[in-house]
């Protein structure tokens, strides 16, 4: 078709507007998207790519459009890594920078996240701060009753909602949600956390004075006035290669479907919100994109008594609102639109259902099989489908739609309909029926952004019966899906098994285990026996409280006990208090933060906000991908190995020509002459940059491939077609027993080597009982920092190259790049300012990017940079090193330990990298209890995996919880409290000493066994170990545990250069070789130059911070910088810049002095011109080395956390956890407070939750955000209270202060056991149920805990044993 429409239109162009500014575009290839076009083409780099594929919201942008029939402007979130820029024609962008910035003023989102520290790398934050500013704006257009003054119309569980689409690596959550929550209606001030707003001991009128205000009726405008003129949908754009249209009928899509342009489907692209791009990465191009979103008919909701119809491409959000309201077109909302509106609430994310359509879904789950949930849910509740193919209109149910063949390019879905249900009076009795409706997902996180192992959904008619007391199932509709299927499906057979039945104990087993045969997982999808518990446990719980149920009915119908049974809705009331008090808890409760402010090194220790951390919630912060591209930059994607061990024959790509945007191909042979082929610096393990004709791992750089845009890199990457060959090779060897067989080992330097304590031959004589060769394994963790691996390399005159890198240690970068470039250093000028998030990740790991860049700028002679998309950073960055332990441990009968033998295999990968110091690291934490006797054996295994390196608490965290699996072994095989055995192998001053020669200090150092108590105290122990016991004596299906563990993390302090200067107007530039990743060391080093200044300060300290400014680490100007790592870099750098100060102070004195005697008031200003004067020196710079008696020191800390499990899905809920950490002296503690709950936060990832996956090549396999599940706001601790003890003084300390960074990272091991305190608990009942004693067995808990894991151990068949034991003795 090219009707005269299309003609008339083909000129258009798009218009929209970013932060007010309008863009006009007439080429765009539409496969764009809005994140592309706002970080290439518009200065706005606030919105940041975190993953570009829907699952981290650090994309989120507000998305307005006005409706030019109500007059009204609606505004929403969308992820812009998966809106395309097409769709936004007519549209006005907000980003964060549009709420307000650092010359017009911040807006107070962006203050209150930065005064209540809820910023720490900041890559995070502006679309965090986005996904909130949604949430406030909407409900300020709501009904609700005004607000008191400085507060919005949301309620605190709503804000907290608000982010739990996002992720954030650095700060554990608590301090963002309070930063949200302070904005809330009915938040009491008091709850909130740290901030630097108020005092504790002010009042609430004190405190909300200094908060930032917020005038809820004055928010930004975020639609302008010239776009309403705009609003014309019929646009057609036509680039080059490919056209969008915009369809504005059924009629108009018919024709076009039917034209030349989409003959025979092939690159003809339907969307909607293109979210389904988020899980089917697209990998082609299309030449014809269809938008439906201006169809009328396809958007249309509509509802009468028979149901409620929806239009395809209403999205996830509006059908929800639409299920959810009462009374809309005179038609109440029933109980069944209601739970699976809620059960929508589940699905992805606000900013994903905000774009994403019904339609797209039910598409998805019909042609590609997606495991989606709606689906299910409409399954269950009987739902019928309008489609259209060809000219043919079809009404199927969604059954048949489902099991129809997948569906053509050219066949649409109109609209879905659910049907309202009543219940049908049963004719033959006068009994009283109800219906219910019941739907259910098990999912890593409760709140969505996961995709369920099972979701299901049952529809049941119900009578009471007069008999017996219970019930009679009239009829019953069971839908399951996202069990690896083609689809969602009814379970008939069980429908009708049922139907008609009165329900006991029989009929429920008998329906079960028919179940069970129907509802099979596919072959290959992960957890099929977990995934088939989950079958049997939805049922159960459905209709297990039915069971002798009549009572009930008769007397006042089933309500809120038993799910499903109609609750009448209220409306709120317009009043205040009611309305805003009676809304629903939140997420997290209040929590504690005890931190002491020591004002003795003032402004030292005072827990000031962080450096930057405005910007960074405003996005002007720039991160090494924000900085813009010269004009004629390259971009560079990694092609990378999928085999482990294979000569590489060739690389193609699909095409005979280059593909589009392809510049050429970066590999070993242009490495430069004189250069050398170095990723990772043999010093380090050698690692080459490009694999030279044999690939040794998968996930191995083979060549980088350069094109215009990053996308083109990307695209073509990954369509590149890799011939490899293994003839001659042996196998490759992926596993730790392959590197033993085959004597694969890195060598340990002796120094690093473990050395026995105490004899273990006698420690075990003296054992009263012993545990012999116990194992267990523990696997990978990924960094998942926000910002992936990213560098910009730009060569300069005279044979020079400029590098800015995303990195740990910009030092060791420029020592690869000039290795590689084959030039002196001198020529490297490696720049680094602010890293989003390392963790380890950008120490070694992030040299092969930086130099693989430079290699390509420097042959190329052009700028290039790289940016790895989140897959190929998970592929390629390796992560924690996996490892096997097996264990011997002798102890008497009291729990005291008298040997402990460990040996343990580390799987170490290609290279060294970190891995030779690892067995020191995991011997040093192991090291926490007193084992008697000590004996230590660590092999390091050479495989053809990806290297392994140093990720926050490398070897230490992995240490400290072997330690705590053998004190827990010890504790279940004596059957005694676990706990008790804890304190009686904790460490004494003196066994310590023996333990840590080089940092157990002085007695008086030695804070642990106190802290261990004070937090038994601080969490009421006790107390609550007796409440738990009730609490599992009293549940049957849910369990609780609760644990407390202490931490002992020695760390080393190390050297590293330092600059201050003072320039003429007195401000003061200060370079340290740390790099700011997020931790908050330029807030330490700027407190600490203030501090070190203090004496020639003539007029106090007061304001002196503003006239500090740490800039960006760079390679020639500070030489020396050394690694940011192991947490004590903030520290080393502090020490550092006091001994500059020291050397200006010096020199100054003598100035001042003089001056003070001329005259009574001396500036700073004075004095620094009389300076200049007198030709002071007034830079000073120095290389800081740590004195060798306080080099190591021990750092402690003790938590206590409380879990309750699920043991019908093995959810694990963290309810509370209570920490408390010696800081020493705090430099800071909001920082180190935020150090200690994110490193805690970090640390419940790796034990609960981040499953590292490879296939059998060594291949990660979870490589992206649908896979990898690092903790959000609903997977950490309800409650996480934390207490920061500044204990004693030390004089060799800096300013007597402690590392923050990685130790707390070790107490997460809490929740792990806790959680198999639960377990063991539901474990005993199933053994009681069986028959058996109920003594429990010892097992071990898998690390990360996952739900499968933890379901298996409470018993894949617990619902059958109950039942079956309930049979038995009946
Ligand atoms: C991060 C994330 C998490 C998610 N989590 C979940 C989850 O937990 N549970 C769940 O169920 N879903 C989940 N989803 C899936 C989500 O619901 C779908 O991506 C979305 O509904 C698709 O709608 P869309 O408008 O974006 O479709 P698009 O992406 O625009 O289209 C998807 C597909 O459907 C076709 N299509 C769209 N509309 C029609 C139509 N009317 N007729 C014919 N073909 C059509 C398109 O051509 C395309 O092939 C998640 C998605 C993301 C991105
Ligand atoms: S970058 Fe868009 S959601 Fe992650
Ligand atoms: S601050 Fe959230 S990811 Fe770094």
């Amino acid at each position: 078709m090219e009707n005269t429409e299309q003609k008339k239109i083909k000129k258009k162009k798009l218009v929209f507007a970013v932060n007010g500014e309008r863009f006009e575009v007439s080429k765009v290839d539409p496969s764009t998207t809005l994140l592309e076009f706002l970080r290439t083409q518009t200065r706005y780099k606030g919105t940041k790519l975190g993953c570009g594929e829907g699952g981290c919201g650090a994309c989120v942008v507000l998305l307005s459009r006005y409706d030019p029939v109500l007059e009204q402007v609606e505004e929403s979130s969308v992820s812009s890594c998966l809106t395309l820029i097409c769709s936004v024609n007519g549209c006005s962008i907000t980003t964060t920078e549009g709420l307000g910035n650092s010359k017009s003023g911040f807006h107070p989102i962006h203050q209150r996240f930065s005064g209540f520290h809820a910023s720490q790398c900041g890559f995070c934050t502006p679309g965090m701060c986005m996904s909130f500013f949604s949430a406030l704006l909407n409900s300020e257009k709501s009904q609700r009753p005004d607000p008191p003054p400085g507060f919005s119309k949301l309620t605190v569980a709503e804000a907290e909602k608000a982010i739990a689409g996002n992720l954030c690596r650095c700060t554990g959550y608590r301090p963002i949600a309070d930063a949200c929550k302070s904005f809330a209606a009915n938040v009491d001030l008091e709850d909130l956390g740290l901030n630097c707003f108020w005092k504790k001991e002010e009042s609430k009128d004190v405190k909300l004075g200094k908060l930032p205000f917020y005038n809820h009726q004055n928010e930004i405008s975020t639609f302008p006035e010239f776009l309403k003129a705009e609003m014309k949908p019929k646009t057609l754009l036509d680039s080059e290669e490919c056209s969008w249209y915009n369809p504005v009928s059924i009629e108009d899509l018919h024709s076009l479907l039917e034209s030349k342009l989409t003959e025979n489907g092939a690159g003809v692209k339907l969307v909607v919100g293109n979210t389904g791009t988020g899980y089917y990465k697209e990998l082609e191009y299309y030449n014809t994109y269809i938008n439906l979103r201006h169809i009328p008919d396809l958007s249309m909701i509509k509802r009468d008594t028979t149901g409620i119809e929806i239009g395809a491409t209403v999205t996830i959000s509006k059908a929800i609102q639409a299920l959810k309201e009462d009374g809309k077109d005179g038609f109440p909302s029933t109980i069944l639109f209601k739970k699976i509106a809620d059960h929508m609430d589940k699905v992805a994310t606000v900013f994903i259902r905000n774009s994403a359509s019904l339609g797209g879904n039910l598409v998805m789950a019909q042609k590609n099989h997606f495991p989606s949930d709606i689906a299910t849910i409409l399954l269950a509740a009987g739902s019928l489908v309008d489609i259209q193919t060809g000219r043919r209109r079809l009404k199927l149910t969604l059954e048949e739609f489902l099991e129809m063949p997948p569906c053509d390019s050219k066949t649409i879905l109109l609209s879905v309909t659910i049907p309202s249900w009543e219940p049908v009076k049963n004719i033959s009795s006068e009994n009283k029926t109800e219906l219910l409706f019941e739907t259910y997902r098990a999912a890593p996180r409760p709140l969505g952004n996961a995709l369920p192992y099972l979701n299901a959904a049952f529809l049941a008619q119900i009578s009471s019966c007069i008999s017996s007391d219970g019930v009679v199932l009239e009829s019953v509709q069971l839908a399951f899906g996202a069990y690896g299927t083609k689809h969602a499906i009814r379970a008939r057979k069980v429908e009708e098994f049922l139907a008609g039945k009165f329900l006991d104990v029989g009929l429920l087993f008998e329906a079960i285990k028919l179940l069970r045969e129907i509802v099979v997982p596919e072959k290959g999808i992960s957890h099929p026996p977990y995934r088939s518990s989950l079958v049997a446990g939805f049922l159960f719980d459905f209709l297990n409280p039915l069971m002798g149920a009549r009572t009930r009915i008769l007397s006042n119908g089933l309500n809120g006990n038993i799910n499903g049974f109609a609750v009448k809705s209220s409306r709120p009331e317009n009043h205040f208090d009611q309305f805003y008090q009676t809304k629903g808890p939140g997420i997290l409760s209040p929590a504690k933060q005890l931190v002491k402010v020591n004002r003795q090194f003032h402004p030292v220790g005072e827990p000031i906000k962080k450096v930057g951390a405005e910007i960074q919630a405003s996005g002007e912060a720039v991160y090494v991908d924000d900085m813009p591209s010269p004009k004629d930059c390259l971009h560079g994607a990694f092609i990378y190995s999928t085999k482990p061990l294979a000569h590489v024959k060739g690389i193609k790509f699909n095409s005979t020509s280059l593909p589009r945007g392809v510049f050429g191909v970066i590999s070993v042979k242009d490495i430069p002459a004189g250069g050398k082929n170095i990723g990772i610096n043999p010093s380090l393990g050698y690692e080459p940059l490009f694999a030279d004709g044999l690939t040794e791992f998968a996930g191995q750089a083979l060549t980088l491939v350069v094109a215009d845009t990053q996308k083109h890199a990307d695209l073509a990457a990954a369509n590149a077609v890799v011939d490899y060959d293994t003839e001659g090779l042996d196998a490759p060897i992926l596993t730790v027993e392959e590197a033993v067989e085959k004597s694969s080992f890195f060598t340990i330097p002796p120094f690093l080597k473990p050395k026995p304590v105490g004899d273990f031959s006698k420690g075990m004589a003296e054992a009263e009982h012993k545990i012999l060769s116990e194992e267990i394994k523990l696997e990978s963790q990924y960094f998942f920092y926000m910002e992936t691996q990213t560098t910009f390399a730009m060569p300069d005159e005279d044979n020079c190259m400029v590098v800015y890198s995303s990195s740990q240690c910009p030092e060791v970068a420029q020592m690869h790049i000039a290795s590689c470039l084959g030039m002196p250093e001198h020529n490297v000028r490696v720049i680094t300012r602010r890293v989003g998030g390392g963790f380890g990740g950008k120490a070694y790991r992030a040299m092969p990017v930086a130099a693989a860049c430079a290699v390509a700028a420097h042959k190329l002679h052009r700028p290039v940079r790289i940016y790895l998309n989140r897959r190929t950073d998970i592929v390629m960055t390796g992560g924690r090193h996996p490892m096997k332990i097996n264990y011997s441990v002798g102890f008497k009968s009291n729990g005291k330990i008298t040997a402990l033998r460990v040996d343990i295999l580390i799987n170490a990968g290609i290279s060294e990298d970190f891995s030779p110091i690892m067995p020191y690291t995991i011997e040093r934490a192991l090291k926490k209890y007193d084992w008697g006797a000590l004996s230590v054996d660590i092999k390091v295994c050479k495989t053809n995996h990806t290297s392994k390196t140093a990720m926050r608490a490398p070897g230490d965290v992995q240490g400290s919880y072997i330690a705590e699996a053998v004190i827990e072994h010890v504790a279940s095989y004596l059957s005694i409290e676990v706990d008790s055995v804890r304190n009686i192998n904790l460490h004494s001053f003196e066994s310590l000493k023996l333990y840590y020669e080089k940092g157990a200090g002085e007695s008086l150092e030695y804070t642990l066994p106190s802290l261990f108590e004070k937090v038994a105290v601080s969490s009421s122990l006790q107390q609550r170990i007796a409440e738990i016991r009730h609490f599992n004596n009293c549940n049957k299906w849910r369990k609780r545990g609760i644990s407390r563990v202490p931490a002992v993390y020695e760390v080393a302090v190390r050297t590293t250069s330092g600059r201050v200067s003072i320039l003429n107007d007195g401000s003061v530039v200060v370079e340290v070789g740390g790099i700011e990743i997020g931790q908050g060391l330029w807030t330490k080093v700027k407190q600490m130059v203030a501090f070190g200044l203090s004496p020639v300060l003539c007029n106090g300290s007061e304001g002196f911070l503003e006239k500090i400014r740490v800039i960006q680490a760079d390679s020639l100007s500070l030489v020396q910088g050394g690694l940011t790592a192991g947490s004590t870099t903030s520290e080393a750098s502090c020490a550092a810049v006091r001994e500059c100060c020291d050397m200006l102070v010096e020199r100054l004195t003598p100035v001042k002095e003089r001056l003070q005697k001329q005259t009574d008031t001396v500036s700073w200003e004075m004095l620094i011109i009389q300076a200049h004067h007198q030709s002071v020196n007034l830079s000073a710079s120095t290389f800081y080395v740590p004195d060798s008696t306080s080099k190591y020191y021990l750092n402690y800390g003790a938590a206590v956390s409380e879990v309750e499990i699920d043991l019908l899905t093995g959810a694990t809920t963290i309810l509370q956890t209570d920490i408390i950490y010696d800081c020493g002296q705090s430099l800071n503690p909001a920082v180190d407070l935020g150090q200690i709950e994110g490193a805690f936060v970090q640390g419940i990832g790796f034990f609960m939750l981040e499953e590292n996956l490879t296939n059998s090549d060594g291949l990660v396999v979870s490589e992206g955000t649908w896979t990898y599940k690092i903790p959000t706001i609903d997977t950490i601790p309800k409650q996480l209270n934390v207490e920061i003890l500044n204990s004693e003084h030390h004089e060799k300390r800096v300013l007597s202060s402690k590392a923050s960074g990685e130790p707390p990272l070790l107490l997460a091991a809490s929740v792990h056991c806790a959680t198999r305190a639960a377990i063991t608990e539901a474990r005993k009942q199933l053994l009681s149920w069986k028959g058996s004693d109920g003594s429990c067995s010892t097992f071990q808990l898998k690390v990360p805990a996952t739900m499968p894991v933890v379901k298996e151990l409470c018993g894949l068949d617990n619902v059958e044993s109950y039942l079956q034991s309930l049979l038995s003795h009946q």
